[in-house]
């Protein structure tokens, strides 16, 4: 078969923004990822769980090219874009907005120039519609009029909402959020949880989440899936995720975790190891 870095998935998906098939990737000869299959449904909230140092960064950062695989396919609406080069990427990365692990703001900069910087970058307009388009992302995230500010007068959860206005300037089709709520306080989490909910319902916007924390999830996931040992172990809609059985699942949600009667009645909890469950798809893997 030719190589084509425009070629159509084998079944295009339209309900699909986004997938990655088979994605490898090693550091110096450390395997990373080793055969990530994963869809991303298009206006849906999917989250990333995994332990640290897994891959999760690193699978945001093939989403939209800052890394590329050694194998495997990524695919944008349809589109093959594994091979595109830098300067094809640029305009890929135009539908995205990405929330990165550290707020990554300029220090030196204000928060409106913070957000209007990119913008510059990528749109012709006037100084009246950056301003208007700057302060409506504040007021989006709950900043209106803290454009003047420099971040380091800001609260860790007034940064990191900064760095979902800059995320969401763009009038992205999908945000990409790097644990946006490590580091901060419960009721600053909820409002994150909030504002990522409302993008999704207001915008239709693709999202896709990375954290570690399992109030996050829950709150805001339509669909999970579990990074591990460079694979997904787990790919299930929120519901069924919520009641697995897999050891994963019940470890990550802890005390939150609380299968319905019906779940606890079709397994023995004493013997996690030894329940089938239909979200667990470690028994798949060997078939890509
Ligand atoms: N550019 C890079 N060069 C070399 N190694 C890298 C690079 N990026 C990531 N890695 C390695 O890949 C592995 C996965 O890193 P990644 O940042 O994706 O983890 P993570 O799951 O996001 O962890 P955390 O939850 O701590 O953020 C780590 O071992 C990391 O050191
Ligand atoms: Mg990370």
């Amino acid at each position: 078969m030719s190589e084509s870095t425009e070629r159509l998935p084998a079944i295009p998906d339209p309900n699909c923004f986004l997938e990655l098939e088979d994605l490898h990737k090693s550091f110096g000869g450390t395997p990373v990822l080793s055969g990530v299959n994963m869809r991303v449904p298009k206006g849906k909230v999917t989250t990333i769980l995994g332990g640290s140092g897994s891959g999760k960064s690193v699978m945001l950062k093939h989403m939209i090219g800052l890394l590329r695989p050694d194998s495997g396919r990524v695919i944008v609406e349809g589109r093959d874009v594994t091979k595109l080069r830098e300067r094809e990427w640029i305009e890929v990365r135009k539908r995205f907005g990405y929330v990165f692990q550290a707020a990554a703001l300029f220090d030196s900069l204000t928060v409106f120039e913070n957000i209007a910087y990119p913008l510059r970058e990528h749109f012709d307009q006037t100084k009246a519609e950056l301003a208007h388009r700057v302060e409506g992302c504040l007021e989006s995230v709950g900043l209106a009029g803290v454009g003047a500010k420099m971040p380091a007068e800001l609260s860790g959860g007034m940064r990191k909402r900064v760095g979902v206005a800059r995320a969401i300037a763009m009038r992205p089709q999908a945000i990409l959020y790097d644990e946006p709520t490590t580091g901060l306080d419960p009721a600053n989490s909820r409002r994150i949880g909030q504002l990522i909910r409302q993008l999704q319902k207001e915008l239709s916007v693709t999202s896709v989440v990375v954290t570690h924390e399992p109030e996050l999830c829950l709150a805001v996931s339509d669909h999970v899936v579990v990074l591990e040992r460079g694979q997904l172990s787990i790919d299930a809609p929120v519901d069924e995720f919520r009641v697995s059985n897999a050891p994963a699942v019940r470890e990550f949600l802890g005390a939150l975790y609380a299968p319905t009667a019906e779940a606890a009645a079709s397994s023995d909890p004493a013997e996690p190891g030894e329940a089938r469950d239909p979200t667990d798809r470690r028994e798949e893997r060997h078939g890509g």
